[in-house]
């Protein structure tokens, strides 16, 4: 008997796959489908920080026209954030019932603002874990480096002030000692991380001057950046690791679990797929693990990372040397 099941932010997952953050996730039918195809857990769409208080704020400009009382604005804070938290409590609350693989919340946030307030009423819905989804582009030009980071330690202090479910932090890779700040991140009371975000990226229409963003979709060699950090950062960090980008397909799962990841999120090989992808990578696993003798998870989990290389340089060569020398036009 193959037993394919994990731990992951102090929750036991039937298996590795989780479903990440998207518009797949988005509703009761949807996650349903999810889990009817095997996914381990799912990570809900994000409540995004942006979206929340620009309503906020546009409300906010409305009223301000024929009322100044502070109380009304008060009322009015109330009412906005239960509004755009409707739906999600309501999805949160219906997956508690319905769904029995752990449903995850996700807030996109930026800052380490009043939204955190929002954890606790995700907590009392009955969300089995949180994801953070910290997507700060490190553009400000009047903030330093350390100030950037420092608000990564302030959002967590702030959620975790206000909620006890295991909290992840997704995060991107612009850090200028990523090692380290995952490995100080790791320290915090967060539970988990996920190695990588994926951000939009512009693009140009050369014949109309306008930006575009394309490749909303990952393809399958966008897996490398998430393999190298997972596989150097595995047993080096005091929380879960989840890998994030770039997972097409069984192969590239298992490169991810052989790197050291305790799970693994896919989102856009179900786009281009379908979620039977889903099925087909569980497959691939299970076929994999038979073949190679291995009857669970942890028996090759971190085989392949760095701290178990012989040769840990491997994961550090960022230049081209040899291929430059030997390479033909
Ligand atoms: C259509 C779409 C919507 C997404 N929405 C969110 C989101 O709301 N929150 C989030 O944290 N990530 C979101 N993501 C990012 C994914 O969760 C994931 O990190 C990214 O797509 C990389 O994984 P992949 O290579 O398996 O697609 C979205 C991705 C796609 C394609």
């Amino acid at each position: 008997m193959i037993d394919l099941s994990t731990k992951y932010l102090g929750l036991t997952l039937k298996n590795p796959l989780i479903v990440g953050s998207s518009g797949l996730t988005n509703s009761l039918e949807d996650i349903k489908d999810l889990e009817k195809k095997g996914a381990g857990a799912v990570v809900l769409k994000s409540i995004f920080e942006e979206e929340i208080l620009m309503e906020y704020e546009q409300e906010l400009k409305n009223v301000a026209f024929d009322d100044n009382n502070l109380e009304y604005y008060d009322y009015f804070d109330y009412k906005i954030k239960e509004e755009n938290l409707g739906k999600y409590i309501a999805l949160i609350e219906s997956c508690k019932k319905e769904v029995n693989i752990p449903v995850i919340a996700s807030i996109n946030c930026i800052s380490s603002a009043e939204w955190s307030l929002f954890a606790k009423k995700i907590q009392d819905a009955g969300a089995s874990a949180l994801e953070l989804n910290a997507f700060i582009l490190p553009t400000d030009l009047t903030r330093s480096g350390a100030e950037t980071e420092q608000l990564y330690f302030d959002i967590i202090k702030n959620v975790k002030k206000v909620v006890r479910i295991p909290v992840s932090l997704k995060i991107s890779y612009y850090f200028s000692n990523v090692a380290q700040m995952i490995q100080q991140l790791s320290e915090t009371d967060i539970a988990g991380l996920v190695l990588f975000n994926r951000f939009y990226s512009p693009d140009f229409d050369i014949e109309n001057r306008k930006v575009l963003s394309t490749h909303v979709l990952s393809s399958p060699q966008d897996l490398a950046i998430s393999l190298r950090w997972i596989a150097i950062m595995a047993n080096r960090v005091n929380c879960s690791l989840a890998a994030s980008t770039g997972v097409h397909d069984g192969e590239a799962f298992i490169k991810q679990l052989l790197a050291g990841a305790d799970a693994v999120q896919v989102v856009s090989t179900l786009y281009k797929n379908g979620t039977d992808q889903i099925t087909r990578i569980l497959n691939d696993l299970e076929d994999w693990m038979r073949k190679n003798k291995y009857a669970a998870i942890a028996d090759f989990k971190g085989q392949m990372s760095q701290e178990n290389s012989h040769n840990p340089a491997i994961f550090e060569r960022v230049q081209f040397m040899k291929y430059f020398g030997e390479m033909k036009k």
